[in-house]
């Protein structure tokens, strides 16, 4: 039997060329980036191309480009940074009474990296309000703009959901946040590779970025910070990254991260085609298999293009994911750390979505090596499951 993994939202397999470009880089030089001899050398010229072609690629200068251990970390820097940043401020402009801790604006539909930062913040004392979004997934700019106070310091929006897909207004909150003076951070960990980015054109201050969701590496990530944009750094130490980020570099890492890069952007166009080819064999099996016993969750438009989230009405989540791995194919309910627990999704609850929708949920999310046959391949096997629980009741 053909195992089917269909959760690439979760991560990814790397690519060849990755693997080739991590161990010459592992082969070539061992040394330390901040020694001055010829190792250290290597290994900081290493980084420095890295970085230069990840900022051509993602339309930033290098110096925007702070590397970092993955998504959550590039998250966490980006909130904790912005909102310590003008507490300092406050501070020295206000006095005794007056001196409030800033406030922070982020959605329900956030990755828990985002969300648990932010629960983390208000623990300090920071305000955050958590902003809902419509029925498909998406966080409407008036709701944003509702939530706005004179202390707001910083409001972080997911560029696509990673549980159901749906885009968020990037442009137009960036927008609005920049013309109240606000700080704009965006976790678009989901969306490189799937949008077009040009980031010095777009309104964000802070972007962040993971490799293993691009057939790169496990454990790096980026932290896009546009340039001039004022932050306290998160992790104290050495020098590297210009002092925005100590610890010595993953080398390796960095070098695997911009083969990943390079290859999602030059191929783009290419893997749109093949991931809609997938999404809509899948997603028309379906329908033709189960009719209404099968809802799509997310934005059925505005999304990104390696996701689907649907509820089969007639199989509880736990009850499909358990059979579909016994038959070989690798899916998910929702995000991977929630996987394999029963809890429901925090998304699709913030959807409101019926209790039958939310505990029927499964995201399928697509990539390398994924085709339209794996996907018809696929419907059959959801078929046999569907058919043995009907039976069964
Ligand atoms: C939207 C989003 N943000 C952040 C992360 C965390 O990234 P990392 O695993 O690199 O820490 C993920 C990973 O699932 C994600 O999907």
């Amino acid at each position: 039997m053909e195992h089917i993994y269909m959760d690439h939202a979760a991560t990814t397999p790397m690519r060849q060329e990755v693997v080739e470009a991590m161990m010459c880089a592992m082969n070539k030089s061992y040394g330390n980036p901040s020694s001055i001899h010829a190792y250290g050398r290597e290994a900081k010229r290493m980084i420095q191309d890295a970085r230069d072609q990840i900022a051509l690629m993602l339309g930033a200068s290098p110096h925007e480009i702070i590397f970092t251990s993955g998504g959550s970390e590039s998250d966490n820097t980006a909130i904790f940074g912005a909102a310590w940043s003008a507490w300092l401020r406050a501070r020295e402009h206000q006095s005794g009474a007056e001196r409030s801790k800033p406030h922070v604006i982020t959605s329900t539909i956030e990755h828990h990296a985002v969300l648990h930062a932010c629960e983390h913040l208000e623990k300090l004392g920071f305000e955050v309000t958590y902003v809902a979004p419509d029925a498909c997934g998406v966080v409407r700019p008036d709701a944003v703009k509702a939530a706005i106070q004179p202390n707001t310091c910083l409001i972080s929006l997911m560029m696509g959901n990673n549980e159901v897909g749906s885009l968020q207004p990037i442009q137009e909150i960036g927008e609005l946040a920049h013309a109240h003076d606000i700080l704009m951070h965006t976790d678009a960990v989901q969306a490189l590779g799937m949008i077009e980015l040009s980031l010095n054109k777009l309104p964000v201050d802070f972007a962040s970025f993971s490799a293993h969701k691009i057939n790169g590496p496990k454990g790096v990530g980026i932290l896009y910070v546009k340039q001039g944009v004022a932050y306290e750094s998160f992790i104290h130490g050495g020098n590297q990254e210009r002092k925005h980020r100590a610890g010595t570099e993953n080398v390796s890492g960095i070098v695997g991260m911009a083969a990943a890069v390079k290859l999602a952007e030059e191929e783009r166009s290419d893997k749109l085609v093949q991931l809609a080819e997938v999404r809509d064999a899948l997603w028309t099996g379906l329908q033709e298999l189960l009719q209404d016993r099968v809802v799509l969750n997310g934005h059925p438009t505005a999304r990104l293009p390696h996701i689907l989230n649907v509820s089969i009405l007639d199989v509880p989540t736990e009850n499909m994911l358990m059979n579909l791995d016994m038959m070989g194919v690798m899916v998910s309910s929702g995000s991977a750390c929630t996987s394999g627990s029963l809890e429901v999704s925090h998304v699709l609850q913030a959807m409101e979505l019926s209790d039958e929708r939310l505990r029927s949920a499964i995201r399928f999310s697509f990539g390398l090596g994924n085709t339209k046959e794996q996907a018809q391949e696929v419907v059959k096997r959801i078929a046999t499951i569907v058919t043995r629980v009907r039976n069964r009741h």
